[in-house]
This record gives C-alpha cells, sequence and structure tokens, in this order.
C-alpha cells in the first residue's frame, strides 16, 4: 500500500511537471516573439534595444521579465523532472519516451540558456562568452569548427549575435516546444496504461474472490 502510493505520487507530480514546463515553454517563446518586434540582434545596439525595450516599451519590462524568469524556470523544472522520473521509474514504452524526452529538453534549456549570453551584448556576457568559445576550441578535432559556426567567422561580433540569435529563437526554442509536447504526451500515456492496468487488476482480484467464495459455498 505505502509503495502503491508512493508510485501514484511520484507519477502524478510528473504529469504536473510536465504541464508547467509546457506552460513554461510557451510563456518563453510567446514573451520572445514580443521581445523579438523591437529587439536589434547587432553588437553595440542589442544592449540598448534591450534597455529601450525595458525602459520606453509599454509593460517592455515585464514581458522581458517573464522571458528571463520563464527560460531560467523551464531548466529548473526540467532538471526537477529528470530526478522525480528516475525515483518513480517504470520500464515501459511510453516511460522511455518521457525520460528521453526530458532529457533532452532539459538539455535544450540549457542551450537556450547559453545562447542568450552575447544576446544582450553586456560586458559580462561578452567576456563569459569569450572563455568559453576558448573552452569550446578546445575541443579535440571538431573544436574549431564549432568556434567558427557559433562566431560565423572566428571574431564575436554582429555576426555572432545573429547566429546565436538565430539557434536561440528559430531552432532550439521550436525544439523545446516539440519535446515539451513529446514529454507531456509521454507521461499521459503511461498514466492511461497504469489506470487500465490497475482497473484490470481490480477486476482479475475480484473474479478470484468470487471463484473462491463460490468453492467455500
Ligand atoms: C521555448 C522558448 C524559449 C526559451 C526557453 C528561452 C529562454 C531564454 C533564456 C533562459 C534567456 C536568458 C535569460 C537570462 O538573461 O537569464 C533568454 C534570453 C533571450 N531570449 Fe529567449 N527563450 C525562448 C524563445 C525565444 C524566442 C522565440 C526569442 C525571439 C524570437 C527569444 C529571444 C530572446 C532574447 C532577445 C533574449 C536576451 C534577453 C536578455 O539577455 O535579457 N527567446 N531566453
Amino acid at each position: 500500500m505505502k509503495n502503491l502510493s508512493y508510485e501514484f505520487v511520484l507519477r502524478r507530480l510528473a504529469t504536473i511537471l510536465s504541464v508547467a514546463i509546457i506552460s513554461l515553454s510557451v510563456m518563453a517563446a510567446v514573451t520572445g516573439v514580443l521581445l523579438s518586434f523591437y529587439y536589434e540582434p547587432v553588437a553595440g545596439r542589442a544592449y540598448q534595444s534591450l534597455n529601450w525595450i525595458d525602459t520606453e516599451i509599454i509593460n517592455g519590462l515585464l514581458i522581458h521579465s517573464i522571458h528571463d524568469l520563464a527560460g531560467n524556470a523551464l531548466i529548473v523544472t526540467a532538471l526537477i523532472q529528470i530526478v522525480v522520473m528516475f525515483l518513480g521509474r517504470e520500464f515501459r514504452l511510453s516511460w522511455l519516451t518521457a525520460w528521453v524526452s526530458g532529457i533532452l529538453l532539459a538539455l535544450t534549456g540549457i542551450g537556450l540558456s547559453w545562447t542568450a549570453i552575447i544576446l544582450d551584448w553586456s560586458q559580462v556576457g561578452y567576456w563569459r562568452f569569450r572563455i568559453e568559445l576558448s573552452t569550446i576550441e578546445a575541443i579535440p578535432v571538431i573544436g574549431g569548427s564549432l568556434r567558427n559556426i557559433l562566431t560565423g567567422g572566428g571574431a564575436v561580433n554582429t555576426t555572432t549575435v545573429a547566429h546565436l540569435y538565430t539557434i536561440h529563437s528559430y531552432l532550439l526554442s521550436v525544439g523545446a516546444i516539440a519535446l515539451a509536447i513529446i514529454h507531456l504526451w509521454g507521461l499521459l500515456q503511461q498514466e492511461k496504461e497504469m489506470k487500465g492496468n490497475a482497473i484490470k487488476a481490480a477486476a482479475k482480484a475480484e473474479q478470484l474472490q468470487q471463484s473462491f467464495s463460490q468453492t467455500l459455498s
């Protein structure tokens, strides 16, 4: 009985967290699109454009803050979800789907946060990005090419901002939404399967009880 309620709590918690994850992804995507109306992915202009959004645009600061909050909350929630799913592991296909999509989603969230480092073109972002680029460059064989792809030629300039903005706003954000949908679907499927199994087990127990009482009478 204790085991059953423990499993039930973990299963429900995973489903609730997956609903939170999909809501946070949609919230980040919608506010991201709203930011893009005024954001300029240009070195030297990006900082001013975000500042302009915060100070001059109606509800700009609110939209910017929701985007930052939802984006970071998505990463935290996706990481908590991995722990919850690990504790309540169930080796069935629906669980595997949710498990794999959950891990990929957490990685995508981290990728979104990483690609945003340079988007505000602040001193902190610029130098942090330069340091992390040198780490990437140190990766054997692919390091140099990876640096060139990310920066768009090697130097950190407007092309770099444009590249990371494209990766952030088109590739990773669409990936995050797709993964969040797959993740929720996997967990709902698991709930359905487990509910079906519980009903079958209850019917079998009732059948056994009936045949037992028939044997006795
Ligand atoms: C699932 C969708 C998305 C997620 C999870 C996400 C997440 C994030 C995160 C974590 C940050 C860094 C926040 C920080 O400073 O701590 C960020 C910044 C940013 N994102 Fe997104 N994002 C998403 C979609 C988009 C889209 C669709 C756009 C534009 C079309 C966009 C534009 C931006 C911009 C301009 C910034 C820089 C703002 C700043 O540095 O404060 N994002 N995003």
